[in-house]
């Protein structure tokens, strides 16, 4: 299974976005991960299509966009334009899930749906079979830096479960407090892309951070 990793620019330094999207790309980052906040669904603002349209021309890897907007629908087609290659949302900001889902796969962009921690998994009942990725919140959505919620690893499991009984290529992503020390145990549980902000954004060196990230990763794999 290919493992990625996502650092999130949530925790670059916005004041040289494009340098930090650079930096981290030639640091070995497999996805951009862009969250998109409008103070309204979480109590934060971000930044718009505008910023993703900016920084496309920087990026050399698929940008991965998370709405944390609502409503939702109006500006999937902004960020598709924008450049955006997988566009993920929160069931609880769209009135219609399963056209949301199509509204992006409209756009030529893959579809992910994004549960917080305190969200069931009965809304994968009816859409798993039309996502391309699932993506686990393992903090309330809104901000970098966070505390892993633990209470989300079962969660992992019964995802990963579902996703191979299914037996199509649909990702599992990770998204909130991923650090070093607990990058290999989310792994070992089920998920095969992780998002990363402060843990990546807060170091010194982008470049061995991830190297360390990866090492940890792949040794689950290798022990199994
Ligand atoms: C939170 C965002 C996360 C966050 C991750 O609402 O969706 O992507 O930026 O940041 P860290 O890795 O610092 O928890
Ligand atoms: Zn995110």
């Amino acid at each position: 299974m290919a493992l990625r990793i996502a650092p999130s620019i949530l925790s670059a330094d916005f004041a040289r976005l494009g340098e930090e999207v650079r930096a981290v790309q030639a640091a070995g980052a497999d996805l951009l991960h862009f969250d998109v906040m409008d103070n309204h669904y979480v109590p934060n603002l971000t930044f718009g299509p505008m910023v993703c349209a900016a920084l496309k021309p920087h990026a050399r890897v698929p940008i991965d966009v998370h709405l944390m907007v609502k409503p939702v629908d109006r500006i999937v087609p902004e960020f598709a334009k924008a450049g955006a290659s997988i566009i993920s949302f929160h069931p609880e900001a769209s009135e219609h899930v399963d056209r949301t889902i199509a509204l992006i796969r409209e756009q030529g962009c893959k579809a992910g749906l994004v549960l917080n921690p305190a969200t069931p998994l009965d809304c994968l009942d009816y859409t798993l079979d039309k996502l391309d990725l699932v993506l686990l919140m393992s903090v309330n959505p809104g901000f970098g830096g966070q505390q892993f919620i633990r209470g989300v690893l079962p969660k992992i499991a019964e995802v990963r479960r579902r996703i191979d009984r299914l037996g199509r290529e649909i990702w599992l992503e990770v998204d909130g407090g991923i650090k070093a020390d607990n990058i290999a145990e989310v792994a070992a549980t089920g998920a095969d892309t992780f998002v990363a902000g402060s843990a990546i954004f807060g170091s010194q060196d982008y470049a061995a951070t991830l190297r360390d990230m990866r090492s940890r990763i792949a040794a689950p794999r290798a022990a199994a």
